[in-house]
C-alpha cells in the first residue's frame, strides 16, 4: 500500500540501509525525524537483510528500494521517483577477507557503485540549471568511509584527517579511491559532499564474518575462535549506535568539502578483546570462566594485515560537539546478549550465500 507523508521536509537516500550500520542509521534517522521521507536503497547482497528494519517496516515516512548502486538506469529512474536531496551512501562490500579473495567485487561495487550513485545524485540535482556550474543549494551527498584508508600505524600515534592516504587491502584501496572520487566532484563540479572516516564499529545486526560477532557465535556453539596472527593487531572499537549518531551529526553540520574522522577512543589487541568476549560469554552462559577461554585458536595471518588502527576523533568534537557515547564493558555485554537472543536471526544470515571466504581460500 503506498504510504503518505505529511508535513515532509526533505527526502533523504541512504544507500545500504539493510546492512550492519546501514541499518541502525536508516532506523536513527527514520525515528528522529518522522517529516523527512527516508528511501533504504539496497541490493540485498549475502551481507543485507530486511529482518535488520522490521521494527521500521511500518514508519510512513520508510520506504524501501531493491537495487544496484552499479546500474545507472535504475539509479536515474529512482531519483525520478522520490526526488531525494540528500544521500548517505554506506553501500558497499566491507570485508576485508572477501576482498582479498576477490578484489574486483570490491572495484565494481565500492569504486564503480560509488561514482555510478555520483552520476546519479548530479545529474538528477543539475536538471533544469542551464548555467555551467549548477545551483546544488539545499542538496548534500554524504559518503560513509573507514579509517582503513590511511593505513597502518606502529605503537604510537593516532589517524588524522590530515593522515596521508595509504591503503593496503583490496578493500581498503577500494574505498580510499571512492574517497577519491567523492573529493574530485566536490572539486571538479562543486557537489556538495561531506565524507567521513570511522573504525570499526560493533553491535547488533553484525554480520557473523567479522572478529565480535563470529567469536560470540563460535562460543555459542562450541567452536574454536580463530585469532589471526600473533593477536597483538589493535583496532579502535565503536559503538554501532554511536557512528549513527555521528552521522547525522555531520549531516547536518558538517562542512561541505569537508572530512571529519570518527572513532571510539577505545582501543584494543585482538587477543584482549577475544578474551574479554570469552568472560562475558561464559558470565551469560553461566559457565566457569575459562571455558570459552579454551577455545581460542591462534591462525595463520591475514595476508598484509594492518598492525595498529586509532582515530583522532577531535575535528568532530571540537568543531560539531559529537563524542560516544557508550564504554567498551557495556557495549561489548549488550553485544554479547543481543546475539544470544537472536539465534533465529543468526541461523537466516548464515544460512544464504554466505561461505567463510577466508577459511576456503587461505588454509
Ligand atoms: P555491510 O556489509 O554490513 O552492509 C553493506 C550493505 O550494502 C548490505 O546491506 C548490502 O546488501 C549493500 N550492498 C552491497 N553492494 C551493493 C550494491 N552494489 N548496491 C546496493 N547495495 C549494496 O557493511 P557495514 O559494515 O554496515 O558498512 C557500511 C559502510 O560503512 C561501508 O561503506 C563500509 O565501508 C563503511 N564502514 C564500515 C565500518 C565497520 O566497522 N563495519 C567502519 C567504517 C566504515
Ligand atoms: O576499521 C574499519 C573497518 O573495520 C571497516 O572499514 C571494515 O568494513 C570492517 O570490516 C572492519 O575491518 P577489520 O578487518 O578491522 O574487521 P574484522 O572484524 O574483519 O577484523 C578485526 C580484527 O580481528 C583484525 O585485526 C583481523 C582480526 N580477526 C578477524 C577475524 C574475522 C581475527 O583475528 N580472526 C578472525 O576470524
Amino acid at each position: 500500500m503506498a504510504k503518505t507523508i505529511n508535513n515532509q521536509q526533505s527526502t533523504i537516500l541512504i544507500t545500504g540501509g539493510a546492512g550492519f550500520i546501514g541499518s541502525h542509521v536508516v532506523r536513527h534517522f527514520a525515528q528522529k525525524y518522522p517529516h523527512h521521507k527516508i528511501v533504504n536503497l539496497d541490493a540485498l547482497t549475502y551481507a543485507g537483510n530486511l529482518e535488520n528494519l522490521r521494527d521500521v517496516e511500518p514508519s510512513p515516512n520508510y520506504f524501501f528500494e531493491k537495487g544496484d548502486i552499479r546500474d545507472a538506469v535504475f539509479l536515474k529512474n529512482l531519483f525520478e521517483k522520490h526526488q531525494p536531496d540528500s544521500v548517505i551512501h554506506l553501500a558497499a562490500e566491507s570485508h576485508v577477507d572477501r576482498s582479498i579473495a576477490n578484489p574486483l567485487a570490491f572495484v565494481e561495487t565500492n569504486v564503480l557503485g560509488t561514482v555510478t550513485l555520483l552520476n546519479a545524485a548530479r545529474d538528477s540535482w543539475a536538471r533544469g540549471n542551464s548555467s555551467r556550474q549548477p545551483d546544488f543549494e539545499g542538496k548534500r551527498f554524504y559518503h560513509v568511509s573507514t579509517d582503513e584508508v590511511y593505513g597502518s600505524l606502529g605503537e604510537e600515534g593516532y589517524f588524522t584527517e590530515e593522515t596521508r592516504y595509504d591503503p593496503r587491502s583490496p578493500y581498503s584501496a577500494s574505498k580510499a579511491a571512492s574517497d577519491h572520487f567523492v573529493r574530485a566532484y566536490f572539486h571538479t563540479y562543486g557537489l556538495p559532499v561531506v565524507l567521513s572516516n570511522c573504525s570499526n564499529n560493533y553491535g547488533p545486526n553484525h554480520f557473523p564474518e567479522k572478529l565480535i560477532p563470529l567469536v560470540i557465535n563460535n562460543i555459542r556453539q562450541g567452536k574454536s575462535l580463530p585469532v589471526y596472527g600473533d593477536g597483538q593487531y589493535t583496532r579502535d572499537w565503536l559503538w554501532v549506535k554511536d557512528h549513527a549518531a555521528a552521522i547525522d551529526t555531520i549531516f547536518h553540520q558538517g562542512r561541505d568539502g569537508e572530512t571529519y574522522n570518527i572513532g571510539g577512543n577505545n582501543e584494543w589487541k585482538n587477543i584482549d578483546l577475544v578474551r574479554k568476549l570469552c568472560d562475558i560469554m561464559d558470565e551469560l552462559l553461566g559457565q566457569p570462566v575459562g571455558t570459552s577461554q579454551s577455545l581460542i585458536t591462534f591462525v595463520k595471518d591475514r595476508p598484509g594485515h594492518d598492525r595498529r588502527y586509532a582515530i583522532d576523533a577531535s575535528k568532530l568534537k571540537n568543531e560539531l560537539g559529537w563524542e560516544p557515547t557508550v564504554k567498551s564493558e557495556e557495549g561489548f555485554r549488550e553485544t554479547a546478549k543481543w546475539y544470544l537472543e537472536n539465534e533465529a536471526w543468526l541461523a537466516h544470515v548464515l544460512s544464504g550465500e554466505y561461505q567463510r571466504y577466508y577459511e576456503q581460500q587461505y588454509r
